[in-house]
């Protein structure tokens, strides 16, 4: 079994400045809930109840949602108003949390191999709470899971984009087997134009063998000078084997304001479904 959720969560959102200059992007809340809750109860779905957070400065609003408040529970116990902090006590109460601080920010690949002190030497799962996912039947977390317990391999999850939206992704290329899971052969991190090998787009989920962080050591900084997690899979890829998984589902792209504005719209209509 899997328990361990890592959540890099130290980048500085740029996109959504001025909102994130003293605010953590992964806080913005999406309807009545943070981003980062909605990653958390995916990881919780996924029976993965020891959450890992890989943080930087101007984020302690994050650890703060995921600890009581004391004065404002106290407030407003016996209220009305004490509903609108169920979803989150449940959080606190199955899940524990852990943190470091990624000082200098030299990419996603680097901000997992800093979470190595909180993960320790077992297979763990990633994810970018700015991608906003809803699984099919489960949640896309567990989907990855299940390729996991078939392969015992990283695995990550994958989406086909636009072939004019690639050059903003991570991008695979593979066999694909009886099960339709993509055997990788080829990942390129943001490729230029006209030279993706698909459009096979990584997503913010990942599953990670913990051999990923000795290669994440050895590699030099790749595309925009930033330690790449997409050459140190490609690398794993090549000695070993790494899964790509198309998951059955949607996914919002929170970092940016049309996803942001998607995902806000589908989780409005999603509750105003739910109160008629
Ligand atoms: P992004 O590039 O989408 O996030 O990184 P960002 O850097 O915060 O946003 P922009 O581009 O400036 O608007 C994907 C994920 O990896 C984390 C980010 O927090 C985000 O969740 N990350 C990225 C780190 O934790 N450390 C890094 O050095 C880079």
């Amino acid at each position: 079994m899997i328990k361990k959720c890592l959540f890099p969560v130290a980048g500085y959102g740029t996109r959504f400045l001025p909102a994130t200059k003293a605010m953590p992007k992964e806080m913005m809340p999406v309807v009545n809930k943070p981003l980062v809750q909605y990653g958390v109860e995916e990881a919780a779905e996924a029976s993965m109840t020891k959450i890992a957070f890989v943080t930087g400065r101007n984020k302690r609003a994050i650890e703060d949602h995921f600890d009581v408040t004391y004065e404002l529970e106290d407030q407003i116990s016996g209220t009305s108003k004490e509903r609108y902090l169920t979803s989150i006590r449940a959080l606190i109460d199955q899940c524990t949390f852990s943190y470091t601080r990624q000082t200098s920010m030299k990419g996603l690949g680097h901000a997992i191999l800093t979470g190595e002190v909180l993960v320790g030497n077992s297979p763990f799962g990633v994810i970018l709470a700015d991608d906003l996912c809803v699984g099919e039947d489960k949640s896309v977390m567990a989907q990855l899971l299940d390729v996991y317990e078939k392969y015992r391999c990283s695995v990550v999850a994958v989406e086909e984009v636009p072939l004019s939206e690639v050059h903003k992704y991570g991008v695979v290329a593979g066999d694909v087997g009886d099960d339709g899971v993509i055997f990788i052969n080829d990942m390129v991190e943001k490729p230029d134009k006209g030279h993706a090998p698909t459009n096979l787009a990584i997503i913010g989920r990942y599953i990670l063998t913990p051999d990923i962080f000795d290669i994440l050591r050895n590699i030099s900084p790749g595309k925009d000078g930033e330690v790449q997690i997409t050459d140190a899979l490609l690398q794993q890829a090549r000695q070993e084997k790494v899964i790509a998984c198309k998951f059955k589902g949607k996914r919002f792209d929170c970092g940016n304001v049309d996803g942001f504005v998607a995902g806000t719209n589908y989780f409005y209509q999603k509750m105003k479904h739910a109160e008629s």
